[in-house]
């Protein structure tokens, strides 16, 4: 068995270039060794990348004996805990994912669409006029607050900025490049263990196990459709409920798992309608017209396309196994390739050109538009992620005009494990006249 080429470069310097310049290294090593490549990145082991949307299909649709998801993420262990859906694998996590995917359902989603609106505008109305300003931060409160309605479902204001200000200040610390950089060398359990770790996690968990029992005991729990109070009422096969570490594990993977993930591919959104002024004067029009908005979705679909937040999924082999006509060995970690799949130009023509239209002409496929993974991992918040980017931009566009504080484009660059615009997204805004009051 060997494994297919790759930069003969050291581990120290492949993991570098990995960290400050993902994306050129990316579209070098497509370039240079083609749809299959291997990288060595410290800590992480051999990642074999794979650029071939058949490649991907084969992975997603492949025995989830053979490909762990869950043991290639353990980096998130010390945060999310040893229940979270995103760390298990095989049958303990069919049966966490069974438990979630009723309360995830695209059409459930309409429930929450007057909170995300009240929400989205409420922070829109409070945006600096005629000064530049990063929206990024601005759409990280919006997913934040909307998490803590939908999905934790506090109703007190004051309880609710309690576990804002708390579980803020938890996510901030895991977020820090330097903390990434220690939990990686120390590795996730010798974290979890440790003090200065412990300091930001236990205030957090204080008062997400105070909600959870009270939302036990409150008498209008079957009534409740946020996410918490609908988990609460969820049964394992056996009969049982989720304990209370399960779902205080969940929670926190509800957050970090739909938080900044949504937030910042709001920014790439607006920033690029706001360098393609057609794009976003035709989203206007759709907005006003208040009928259909096909074209919304297509913006969605096409930022997510071109500025996917994560750049690549994981699934480490528990045996070897044949992927794209090469037998691999077991340890290995396979890494579906978002960034490379989403820029081929035998998928997508012209494919660096943001253009929302491709998707009004063909719908987005399975294997080739993966923002959101696939097959049995495929993201559960992928309909709330959607809906809530969809529900943000058209209060935004309804409200203020944009444009870029910087003509030139905004680079990619990383944050923890998230690629975002380099600026946050710099916007300068007035309100909106909008014709038909004009
Ligand atoms: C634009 C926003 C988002 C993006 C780009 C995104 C992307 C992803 C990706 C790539 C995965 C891994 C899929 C795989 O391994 O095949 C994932 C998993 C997951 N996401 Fe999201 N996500 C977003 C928003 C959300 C939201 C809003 C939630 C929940 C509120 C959420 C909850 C989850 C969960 C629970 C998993 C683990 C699924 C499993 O392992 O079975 N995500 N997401």
């Amino acid at each position: 068995m060997t494994l297919p080429p790759g930069p003969g470069t050291s581990r120290p310097l492949q993991t570098l270039r990995w960290m400050y310049r993902p994306g050129g290294m990316l579209e070098d090593c497509h370039r240079r060794y083609g749809d299959m490549f291997t990288l060595t990145i410290a800590h992480e082991g051999i990642w074999v990348f794979l650029a071939h949307p058949d490649a991907a299909k084969q992975v997603f649709t492949g025995d989830p004996r053979v490909l762990h998801a869950g043991e290639a993420n353990v980096v998130l262990l010390p945060m999310l805990g040893h229940h979270s859906v995103l760390l298990l694998d095989e049958g303990p996590h069919m049966s966490q994912r069974k438990l979630m995917l009723p309360s995830f359902h695209g059409e459930r989603m309409r429930r929450y669409e007057r909170t995300m609106s009240e929400v989205a505008g409420a922070e829109i109305e409070r945006w600096p006029l005629g000064a530049a300003n990063p929206v990024r931060p601005a759409m990280q409160r919006i997913t934040l607050e909307v998490i803590m309605r939908t999905v934790f479902g506090v109703q007190d204001d004051a309880r609710r900025e309690r576990l804002r200000r708390t579980l803020g200040e938890a996510l901030e610390w895991g977020s820090d490049p330097r903390r990434m950089a220690m939990l990686a060398a120390l590795g996730p359990q010798r974290v979890a263990r440790a003090r200065m770790f412990r300091r930001v996690r236990e205030p957090a968990d204080e008062l997400i196990y105070e909600e959870i029992r009270s939302r036990r005991a409150a008498p209008d729990l079957a009534e409740r459709d946020d996410v918490l109070s609908l988990l609460l009422q969820a049964r394992h096969e056996d009969g049982r409920p989720m304990s209370d570490e399960e779902l205080r594990d969940e929670l926190m993977t509800l957050l970090v798992a739909g938080h900044e993930t949504t937030a910042s591919s709001l920014a790439w959104a607006v920033e690029r309608l706001v360098r393609h002024p057609h794009a976003l004067a035709r989203l206007r029009d759709e907005v006003e017209a208040d009928g259909e908005l096909p074209y919304l979705d297509a913006v969605c679909k096409e930022t997510l396309r071109l500025r996917p937040i994560l750049a690549l999924v994981l699934r480490r082999l528990t045996e070897p196994t044949e992927i794209g006509g090469r037998l691999l060995p077991a340890g290995v970690n396979l890494a579906p390739c978002i960034y490379l799949i989403h820029r081929r130009a035998d998928v997508y023509p012209d494919p660096l050109a943001f253009r929302p239209e491709r998707f009004l002409e063909q719908p987005a496929g399975t294997y080739t538009w993966i923002p959101f993974g696939g097959g049995v991992r495929r993201c559960l918040g992928a309909s709330f992620a959607l809906f809530e980017m969809k529900v943000v931009l058209r209060e935004l566009v309804r409200r203020l005009d944009l444009r870029p504080a910087d003509p030139r484009s905004e680079r990619i660059t990383r944050r923890a494990i998230t690629l975002v615009p380099e600026r946050g997204g710099e916007v300068v805004a007035q309100p909106r006249v909008s014709a038909r009051a004009a």
